[in-house]
């Protein structure tokens, strides 16, 4: 706990009258808070989350003895690697407010800070990555409230903002924008110290966030608030910093403190303080040195991207899956879907390239079986020249992380010109992708750096199941309890993710065996096929290890020749009959010699004959297999490439975005 100042909102003595009416404010903020989180935990399971900005967004807030201006734009420019499509910054200027918001790239939002220099020492600023609806100046951040005296930046979901905008709307508020995000500026505003009146604010607000709040009438002063969202407080030499992220300062300072969910922290140039949404002192509060430096901050301390966006699953699933559940009725939504005739669908072709492919692979065992409805998947490749029969009552799903493959453009491009309906699965906002396609369901993976897709790819799986299950419910194939069930079983895996990378020193030391050897085989039946396809690709891709995925049945039929003491088989056993049935593959590989790595589902255990190593998941139904053993086999590729040195983030002769044929 920061020593030199005393709490802001600490009263002297000689205000005892005072002091009476803060306790009694603070009883009342108590126990209304602890009414509201006992209502909103409870009611977290089941409420729909609404749309609007999410984790990626960057925040940064700088109060000191320096011009804010450059500081802001130079911590927002070390955040863009978080992924934006609108920018702004909120400064206090002789004692009034200016905003700077653009759509687009950082340099033009600086040119037109350039051409409007100021002076002001304190102020925030914020990169916004959209989630639905194009990026717009109007939804770019900072919000302000109704007399421009309160500016607000913020990364998260407010998931009852049209609860509180249409109360607010009724007492005469008036929003600019449609944003979630600006009714915390409204919420703001009214009689009492800040403080008192964030702390009445955040108890309203349902869902995550994380806050950067400038107060006009409080100058060399900035707030922030963390619940469910990174924030974190940069202390530096006569400077304080608030950011999403650590990069935003790290050049600036090393010493950093981490806010807990439900800090409110106040800053000034020479103090820092944290409150909790009670108003109680927090005093357990650590300074933290940062050894990193501003490359290695990028990454979170990871020695590669990969490796980060691999630990960065679970959240990544979390954050595609708000908003798209209801336990309580037993439902999946897709609001991008209303309207969307899908009940004319006779059958559907899934189109996309590599991983995302592999994705679609997944999918059809998941549609297919749980809606029933016929599902073809192609490489966009090859969809594009072969002169597919395809018309306006089917779906073509076309699925890409980056939303910029030329194949799979063409191939979308095609299929409009034949009339199919065109819905597509995608990280990249805004893209030409979802330009072109009727509809889009974003996975929510943030931005993905490394060039082997990893937390994309699981996020893909998770839209897909969701997507089955949502046909399966229009066209009533599945009954509610089993609904419900599978929607536990998605809901239940960012746990179970976060589990299994706790082994990645098991898989490292797995790694450290076989780098050296140079033919892998990855086997696998039902859905862990193209998950076998897909644990090849990561290896090559990043090792330059010759890897094939196989079906398991295949394997007599001719790759069983391959198999000699230095080709080492992974074999993947899912869940039920079709890992049941892949134990004989086992049998087969070791009579002739061949090494196996095993990865499994719990219900094989103790049925699998001696192997080199087993790796056993948890267990989750039979088409959710793959978003948990894709772990495993994402760690292996990267432990290898990493001991033989490849460069892992960018593979030789690869790129991110395959833009061209
Ligand atoms: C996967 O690790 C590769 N980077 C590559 O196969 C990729 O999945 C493919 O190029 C498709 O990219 P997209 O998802 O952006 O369309």
């Amino acid at each position: 706990m920061n020593s030199e100042i005393a709490p802001a909102h600490r009263v002297s003595k000689k205000k005892r009258g005072s002091n009476d009416i803060n306790t009694f404010h603070s009883l009342f903020v108590l126990f209304s808070h602890f009414m509201f989180s006992m209502y909103y935990h409870r009611k977290r399971t089941s409420e729909f989350h609404e749309k609007g900005d999410i984790r990626m967004c960057g925040i940064i807030g700088y109060v000191g003895e320096k011009v804010a201006m450059p500081v802001l734009l130079d911590g927002l420019k070390r955040l863009e690697y978080r992924g934006y499509d609108s920018a702004g910054i909120a400064v206090v200027e002789d004692g009034c407010m200016v905003t700077f918001r653009r759509t687009g790239k950082i340099a033009g939002l600086e040119a037109l800070c350039q051409e409007n220099p100021t002076l002001s020492r304190w102020g925030i600023g914020h990169t916004r990555w959209a989630t639905h609806g194009v990026p717009s100046e109007k939804k770019a951040h900072p919000h302000l409230d109704c007399r421009q005296r309160i500016a607000v930046v913020h990364n998260g979901i407010i998931e009852n903002y049209r609860q509180l905008r249409k109360e607010l709307e009724d007492i005469g508020h008036v929003f600019l924008s449609e944003t979630d995000s600006e009714v915390v500026a409204h919420l703001l505003e009214g009689g009492g110290a800040p403080l008192q009146r964030i702390q009445k604010t955040v108890i309203k607000l349902q869902g995550s966030y994380a806050l950067c709040i400038l107060f006009q009438e409080e100058p060399d002063t900035l707030y922030g608030v963390r619940m469910f969202n990174p924030l974190v407080l940069g202390v530096g030499e006569n400077e304080n910093f608030l950011a999403s992220d650590i990069p935003a300062f790290l050049d600036k300072t090393r010493k950093v403190v981490f806010l807990d969910d439900g800090d409110i922290t106040r800053i000034t140039p020479n103090s820092w303080e944290i409150v909790d949404f009670y108003g109680k002192q927090k005093t357990q509060a650590t300074v933290v040195q940062i050894p990193w430096d501003p490359l290695t901050a990028e990454k979170g301390g990871y020695k590669h991207f990969m490796l980060k966006e691999i630990h960065e699953q679970p959240q990544a699933l979390e954050d595609t899956l708000l908003g798209r559940w209801d336990l309580v009725n037993g439902r999946v939504r897709f609001d991008e879907l209303e309207g969307f005739a899908l009940g004319t669908v006779e059958r559907i072709v899934i189109i996309a390239c590599g991983t995302a492919c592999h994705a679609g692979m997944i999918g059809k065992y998941m549609i297919e079986q749980l809606a029933r409805v016929p599902v073809e998947v192609d490489y966009a490749s090859e969809f594009r020249y072969r002169d597919p029969l395809i018309d306006e009552k089917t779906l073509v799903l076309c699925i890409s992380q980056s939303g910029e493959t030329a194949d799979t453009l063409a191939a979308a491009r095609l299929a409009r010109e034949r009339q199919a309906m065109v819905l597509s699965i995608c990280n990249g906002m805004g893209t030409t992708l979802t330009r072109i396609s009727d509809r889009t369901l974003y996975t929510r993976a943030g931005v993905e750096i490394g060039v082997a897709s990893t937390k994309a790819f699981s996020c893909q799986l998770a839209v897909l199941f969701l997507l089955s299950l949502y046909l399966a419910q229009q066209r009533t194939t599945i009954g509610n309890q089993l609904l419900s069930t599978h929607i536990q079983s998605l809901l239940a895996l960012p746990r179970q993710m976060n589990d299994l990378l706790k082994n990645s020193a098991t898989i490292h030391e797995l790694a450290r065996q076989y780098y050296l050897y140079h033919d892998f085989l990855y086997l696998g039946r039902g859905v862990c096929y193209p998950l076998a396809l897909e644990g090849a690709l990561k290896l090559k891709e990043v090792s330059y290890l010759h890897a094939e995925g196989l079906s398991a049945g295949e394997m007599k039929h001719g790759p069983i020749a391959l198999i000699e003491p230095d080709v080492i088989s992974v074999v993947l056993l899912g869940k039920g009959i079709a890992g049941a049935k892949t134990l004989g593959n086992i049998e087969e590989i070791k009579a002739r010699k061949g090494k196996v790595i095993v990865v499994s589902h719990p219900d094989h255990w103790g049925e699998i004959p001696l192997v080199e190593q087993v790796i056993t998941i948890t267990d989750t139904n039979k088409y959710l297999v793959p978003l948990l053993m894709i772990i495993p086999l994402q760690l292996f590729a990267y432990y290898v490439a990493l001991e033989k040195g490849s460069d892992v983030d960018q593979p030789r002769n690869l790129a991110k975005s395959v833009t061209v044929e």
